[in-house]
């Protein structure tokens, strides 16, 4: 498997606390099958106190990779960041302050869990017009999706990536978010499924449940399509493979 969206590297978010809670996150992703890792640490958040620059976070990201060769744990970390959509976001993309997935043009981001639908469809299609593919973060979250899940298809039709948390499907944050996750699987509007982990005791980068879960009730060409082939593809610039969309038009719910 191939997790996109991680928060391992210590020292940058709310995400590993510590050097030692990193390692330990690394060796729950391997022993649970997970080979390929972006680290996508928080960047470009409103209240942040500090300025995620991408020089800082290669730094880290290279002692981290030092630190998985010393413990001999057999996982490959590729760059990336989780992008707050505000402010001058897309300059500092386009100038490579802000990281997108392992240097391709697809840029992990995320909105206010209250932002409007409509700011959403703006924004994702102003980020499209300078040439990048959005991979949107765990939309089951957002407050308008819950409310109207049919935003997420004409999101799905303008060009984004869907991508959803461990944590909603498993119902980590509550049953409207497990819902929305699970209407958005019905709808086959998730192309990646990722951990969003952000330690190794809550919110984990442990994906064996996930990928479980999603072979049982979706079938086995779906969990390997969200945890390895399009994550995949997204590493190596490639484009992502959808199992035939289903409109929200043709059924209820
Ligand atoms: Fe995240």
């Amino acid at each position: 498997m191939i997790d996109l969206h991680i928060h391992i590297l210590p020292g940058i978010d709310d995400g590993a606390q510590s050097w030692d809670d990193a390692v330990e996150m690394a060796q729950i992703a391997v022993d649970s099958g997970v080979r390929v890792i972006a680290a996508t640490s928080h960047s470009n958040l409103p209240a942040s106190i500090h300025t995620e620059e991408a020089e800082r976070y290669f730094g880290q990201l290279e002692r981290f990779r030092r630190l998985l060769d010393q413990e001999k744990i057999p996982l490959t970390v590729v760059c990336g960041m989780e992008i707050f959509a505000e402010g001058n976001f897309l300059e500092r993309l386009k100038r490579e302050k802000l990281l997108t997935l392992n240097h391709t043009r697809y840029a992990l981001m995320e909105f206010a869990l209250h932002e409007a639908a409509s700011e959403i469809y703006r924004v994702l299609a102003e980020v499209k017009k300078e040439g990048f593919y959005p991979v949107l973060a765990h939309p089951e979250r957002y407050l308008c999706v819950q409310k109207v899940p049919a935003h997420v298809y004409e999101w799905y039709q303008m060009g984004t990536v869907i991508q959803i948390n461990k944590g909603s499907v498993l119902g980590r944050f509550g049953r409207k978010v497990q819902r929305t996750a699970e209407s958005l699987l019905r709808h086959r509007l998730a192309a990646v499924a990722a951990s969003d982990a952000h330690s190794p005791v809550i919110r984990t980068p442990d994906m064996e449940e996930l990928q479980r879960i999603l072979s049982q009730e979706y079938g086995e060409g779906c969990a390997r399509l969200l945890l390895s082939e399009n994550p995949r593809r997204i590493l190596e610039n490639k484009k992502v493979l959808w199992d035939r969309p289903i409109p929200y038009d043709y059924f209820a719910g």
